[in-house]
C-alpha cells in the first residue's frame, strides 16, 4: 500500500493506493469519530463489493442506500434519494457518508454529505480509475444540471480516500480507457517523463497491468495533491487540471450527460485544446500527433462528434466555470509537460478547432 497526504492544513487526509484495501477497513475506521455511518453506492458497485466494505468496517454498523448508477444520473432527484433515506432513519449531525463508487457516486455524497445539516464528514471509496485518480482528490463535489456540467457544488475535502486497485479487475474497458484520459492529462500538463512513461506502457495499462496501473494511480495523484495543496479553491494553478475540459464539457452538455463518458468528452477536449494551440504557436504539430497517438492508443476519441458544430459547441463553453466577465478562458498545453490557462485565443482558430478542421 502507498499512502500520500493532501496537504491542507487542519483538513489535511490521506489517500492510501493498493489492492485489497476494500478489506482493510481500519483506514477508515480511524478517521472516523463516532458517527452514524451511511455508504452511498449505486446499482452497479453496490452489487459487487457493498458487502465487503461493510463486514470490513465491522463492529461499526453502517446502513447503506444505492443510486441509479450513470452520469445522467447525477442530479437533484439522486440528491433527494440520499437525503431522505437519511432524514427516513433519523441521521443527525453526527453522521458521516461513505462514497462507494465512481465518480458519480463520489461527487453525489460529496455534495450531499457538504449541505446535509450544514454539513457532515464523508469519506471516498474510489472503484474506478478515473476516481482514484482524479474525482475522489481534491473536495470537489458537485451535481449537472442540465445547462451545464457540474454546475451545482461546493468545495468539501473528504476525510481519507481509500483506492482499492483490485476494484479496477471489474471496469469495463471503456471506463477504463475514460480513467487513463485524466492520467494522461497529468503527463500533459505536469510531466514529461510521465507522459513518455504512458507512451511505453499504454498497453500494460490498457491490459490492467497491476503493476503498472499501481505506478500509474499513484503517479496521477501526487501531481493532482500538489496542485490541490497549493490552490485547493481552484483560483490560480488548479484550473490547469481543467485542460481539455472546457471543450470536454460542452461536449458533455450537448450529448445530453451520460451519452460520453466523461473521461471520453475529455480526450476530444485535449487533442481539441492542443489542436488550437498549434494553431496559435504554442504547441508543435509533432507533440500534437503524439498525444492524439497515445489517446488513440488508449482507446479514446480525438475529436468530438461529428454532428455537433462549431455553433452549439461554443455556446456550452460560454458558461464553463472559469469564464471571467462573459470572456471564455482555456488551458492550453505549452509543450509536453507544461500548460497555461489563457483568455487570448484567436477566434477563428478556435472556430477550426470546433468545427475538427485538419491541422
Ligand atoms: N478535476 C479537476 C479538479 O479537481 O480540479
Amino acid at each position: 500500500m502507498k499512502t500520500l497526504i493532501v496537504q491542507l492544513g487542519a483538513r489535511s487526509y490521506p489517500i492510501h493506493i493498493g489492492a485489497g484495501l476494500l478489506s482493510q477497513g481500519m483506514l477508515i475506521r480511524e478517521r472516523l469519530q463516532k458517527e452514524r455511518i451511511c455508504i452511498v453506492t449505486d446499482d452497479r458497485v453496490g452489487p459487487l463489493y457493498l458487502d465487503k466494505l461493510k463486514a470490513s468496517l465491522k463492529p461499526l454498523v453502517v446502513e447503506s442506500v444505492a443510486l441509479p448508477h450513470g452520469e445522467e444520473n447525477k442530479d437533484w432527484e439522486a440528491l433527494d434519494l440520499i437525503f431522505t433515506a437519511l432524514l427516513k432513519s433519523g441521521y443527525g449531525r453526527d453522521s458521516a457518508l461513505i462514497a462507494l463508487g465512481g465518480g458519480v457516486v463520489g461527487d453525489l455524497t460529496g455534495f450531499a454529505a457538504a449541505v446535509y445539516q450544514r454539513g457532515i464528514p464523508y469519506v471516498q471509496v474510489a472503484t474506478t480509475l478515473l476516481a482514484q485518480v482524479d474525482s475522489a482528490v481534491g473536495g470537489k463535489t458537485a451535481i449537472n444540471h442540465r445547462y451545464g456540467k457540474n454546475m451545482v457544488g461546493a468545495f468539501h475535502q473528504p476525510l481519507v480516500v481509500v483506492s482499492d486497485t483490485a476494484t479496477l479487475d471489474t471496469l469495463d474497458p471503456r471506463q477504463l480507457a475514460a480513467g487513463l484520459a485524466e492520467v494522461i492529462k497529468y503527463g500533459l500538463i505536469r510531466d514529461i517523463r510521465f507522459f513518455e512513461w504512458l507512451e511505453t506502457n499504454i498497453q500494460q495499462l490498457v491490459a490492467k497491468d497491476e503493476d503498472a496501473l499501481d505506478h500509474a494511480v499513484v503517479r496521477s495523484c501526487e501531481i493532482k495533491s500538489a496542485i490541490v495543496a497549493k490552490d485547493e479553491r481552484d483560483e490560480g494553478e488548479r484550473a490547469l487540471l481543467n485542460l481539455g475540459h472546457t471543450f470536454g464539457h460542452a461536449i458533455e452538455t450537448a450529448l445530453g450527460h451520460g451519452e460520453w463518458l466523461h473521461g471520453e468528452a475529455v480526450a476530444a477536449g485535449m487533442a481539441m485544446a492542443a489542436a488550437l494551440a498549434v494553431r496559435q504557436g504554442g504547441f508543435k504539430a509533432t507533440e500534437h500527433r503524439r498525444l492524439c497517438r497515445l489517446l488513440e492508443r488508449a482507446g479514446l476519441p480525438i475529436a468530438p462528434p461529428a454532428h455537433l458544430g462549431a455553433e452549439e459547441l461554443r455556446k456550452h463553453m460560454a458558461r464553463d466555470k472559469k469564464a471571467l466577465g462573459g470572456k471564455i478562458r482555456l488551458v492550453l498545453p505549452k509543450g509536453i509537460g507544461q500548460a497555461v490557462l489563457t483568455d487570448e485565443f484567436d477566434e477563428k482558430a478556435l472556430e477550426a478547432t470546433l468545427d475538427n478542421e485538419p491541422l
